[in-house]
């Protein structure tokens, strides 16, 4: 029978287990440059079989959070260099997480201090984080403005540029993220996306940039080399589509040519309950429309696991199951699941900003 702890290829990517780590904000990066710390980190949990970097903005306006890293500019790349480096050192695999934040932004976090860019001009009512002398401060996102169609063309290619300045790093592959209620999720659901022209309305064209994102992508860098990240129900960042069955459903349809590396699904609210009474939703459904599609993905799923479930998980069919806060705190998350723990406790005070306390300093086993 399989196990967590065997070895699966996801698309061009070898992994030495069937555990990713899931991106987490960490905003250690100043000036959205990655730090040799960061390389620390991500280095201390290289038996994950794969690392997925924290988001990371494909360009300046698709920032939204002080001190997240970036992958647009050179001193960026140069800095993503020695974390894969490290990462490979070390053994493991490594892909960066490609982000526009869209409306959950801040002017101050901005180019020219504008607004953050939407598919339309909807307030996201959620927070975002500044930092004021070192310490994270929550503040309101700003008053976002609608996207001209002209400018969607520019979007893509930041990510297809973003894409390959990942290979140049070093980088294993990237996962695309279409969740949370980021950029390619808010034109994605209904409650975002009001939209009335190729890029709003029916199904088909709420889906017109992420599949425009993803040609972009694994045009550039292959399928092989490229993930995606999906939420159907999450209600995080303010986000809520009227009707994500069909609409996933689609996604997942237009997915499948692709020859993607993997399909990463995160189950109920991100971080949160993984069954919502007002939001139900059939993952086995969706998985089921992609293998019918003829999708050949690793199926990864995400949300709450713990080493029971994710047994279970597998046992069900799961390819990889994705670990969030347990590897904030737990660097030999592999080997302490594997004899069943113990498990130290993450500190909440030091997730976001700050050094190496509640980074780089906890334990492994003895
Ligand atoms: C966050 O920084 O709070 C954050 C970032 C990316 C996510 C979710 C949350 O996908």
């Amino acid at each position: 029978m399989t196990t967590l702890f065997d070895p699966i290829t996801v698309g061009d990517i070898a992994l030495s287990n069937r555990i990713a780590m899931a991106p987490l904000t960490r905003n250690r990066a100043p000036n959205a440059v990655p730090t040799p710390l960061m390389a620390t980190y991500y280095a201390q949990r290289a038996t994950a079989g794969l690392l997925i970097t924290e988001a990371t903005a494909i360009s300046h306006q698709g920032q939204g959070y002080a001190d997240v890293p970036g992958l647009y500019a050179p001193e960026q790349i140069a800095g993503w260099k020695g974390v894969t480096a490290a990462v490979h050192q070390a053994g493991g695999r490594i892909v960066t997480q490609l982000w526009h934040v869209g409306r959950v932004s801040h002017t101050e976090l901005q180019p020219g201090q504008g607004a953050p860019v939407a598919p339309s001009a909807i307030r996201a009512h959620t927070k975002t984080v500044l930092l004021k002398d070192g310490a994270p401060v929550f503040v309101d996102t700003s008053e976002p403005r609608a996207l001209d169609i002209a400018e969607l063309p520019g979007i893509v290619e930041d990510y297809r540029r973003a894409a390959l300045a990942a290979i140049e790093a070093g980088f294993d592959g990237v996962e695309i993220h279409a969740a949370n209620g980021y950029l390619l999720d808010q034109f994605l659901k209904t409650g975002s996306n009001q939209r009335t022209d190729a890029y709003g309305g029916s199904i088909e064209n709420r889906a017109r940039l992420l599949m425009e994102v993803v040609a972009a992508v694994v045009g550039a860098i292959g399928g092989g080399r490229t993930g995606i990240r999906l939420s159907p129900v999450t209600p995080a960042n303010d986000i809520i589509d009227a009707d994500p069955q069909p609409l996933f459903t689609h996604v997942v349809q237009q997915l499948a040519p692709h020859g993607l590396a993997y399909v990463h699904v995160i189950e109920g609210a991100t971080g949160g309950p993984r069954e919502l009474a007002d939001r139900p939703f059939d993952y086995a459904a969706l998985k089921a429309a992609y293998r019918a599609a003829g999708g050949k993905a690793a199926w990864m799923v995400n949300n709450g696991y713990d080493l029971a479930l994710a047994n279970q998980a597998v046992a069900d069919g799961a390819d990889v199951v994705a670990f969030g806060r347990p590897f904030i705190s737990n660097p030999d998350l592999v080997q302490r699941l594997r004899v069943g723990g113990p498990f130290n406790e993450p500190d909440r005070n030091t997730f976001y900003g700050g050094g190496a306390q509640g980074y780089t300093d906890y334990p492994v086993l003895g």
